[in-house]
Formats: structure tokens, sequence, C-alpha cells
């Protein structure tokens, strides 16, 4: 019977797992930055300033002016619906306070995906 060493046993093993696991850790390594980026410009009071009004996990000093903004992929399981309250929220409650912030670009179309991201890890 041929040899195999265990050391050429062990490095194919290692392969096989890495080329497994690698691709899945870069995937979500994206989603990270996607995230963190989203919860940065959620919080910044110069930007999406979302703490004003809301409770978001995380967030110091936050208002009550809105609800507090939890199981967002359960209460809006269609990605599009919250977006557009970000989009512009006047379109649902025309007498609302919560800024357009699409509409009165506010915020960039990428700003407003980056914070869609954040709010479906809430
Ligand atoms: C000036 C206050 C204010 C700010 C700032 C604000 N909102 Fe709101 N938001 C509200 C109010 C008030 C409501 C309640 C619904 C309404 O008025 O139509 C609301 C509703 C929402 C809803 C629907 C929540 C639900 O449970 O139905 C989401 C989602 C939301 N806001 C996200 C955001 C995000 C994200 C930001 C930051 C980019 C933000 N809001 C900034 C006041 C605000």
């Amino acid at each position: 019977m041929r040899q195999i060493s265990l050391g050429a046993v062990l490095a194919g093993l290692v392969a096989a797992i890495l080329a497994i696991l690698l691709p899945a850790t870069l995937a979500v390594g994206q989603d990270a930055t996607a995230v963190a980026e989203g919860e940065k410009l959620a919080f910044d009071r110069t930007k999406g300033n979302c703490l004003a009004c809301h409770m978001i996990d995380g967030g110091d000093l936050a208002g009550n002016i809105g609800p507090p903004l939890l199981s967002m992929q359960q209460r809006f399981p269609d990605r599009a619906q919250l977006r557009a309250q970000i989009w512009d929220s006047t379109v649902k409650n025309p007498q609302t306070l919560m800024p357009p912030f699409g509409r009165n670009r506010i915020l960039s179309e990428d700003e407003i995906d980056r914070i869609v991201d954040f709010l479906y890890t809430l």
C-alpha cells in the first residue's frame, strides 16, 4: 500500500476547509462594511440623525418622536417598503415629522441603501 504522509493529508484538509470558508468570510466581510456604514450614517447628526426621533439599539440620547426601530426585517419583510419610508415618509403620512431623506436629497440613494442594510440587522 502507498504511504501518504500525515502532513500531506493535513495540508489537503486545510486547503479544502479554506476553500469552503474563505468565500463565505469575504461575503460576510462586505455585508459587515455596508452595515457599519449604515449605522454610522443613521447615527451621524449631520446625516440621517435618526436618533433624534427613534430609539435604535447601540445609539445614545435617542428621542421618542418616532417609534423605536426594532425587529425591522419581521415588520418590513418588503425591503422596498422600508426604503420608501426613508426616501419619502410623506407618501404614507403627509403630516409626518420625519424628513423625506431621498426626495429632499438629505441622503444619497447609496446612503439610504446602507441605512436599510443596517436597519435589517435590528
Ligand atoms: C424628526 C423626527 C424623525 C427623524 C429625524 C427620523 N424619523 Fe423616522 N419617523 C418619525 C415619525 C414621527 C414616524 C412615525 C410615522 C409617521 O410619522 O408617519 C417615523 C417612522 C419611521 C419608520 C416606520 C417605523 C414603523 O415602525 O412603522 C421608519 C422605518 C423610520 N421612521 C426610519 C427612520 C430612519 C432610518 C431615520 C434616519 C435616516 C429616521 N426615521 C429619521 C420621525 C423621524
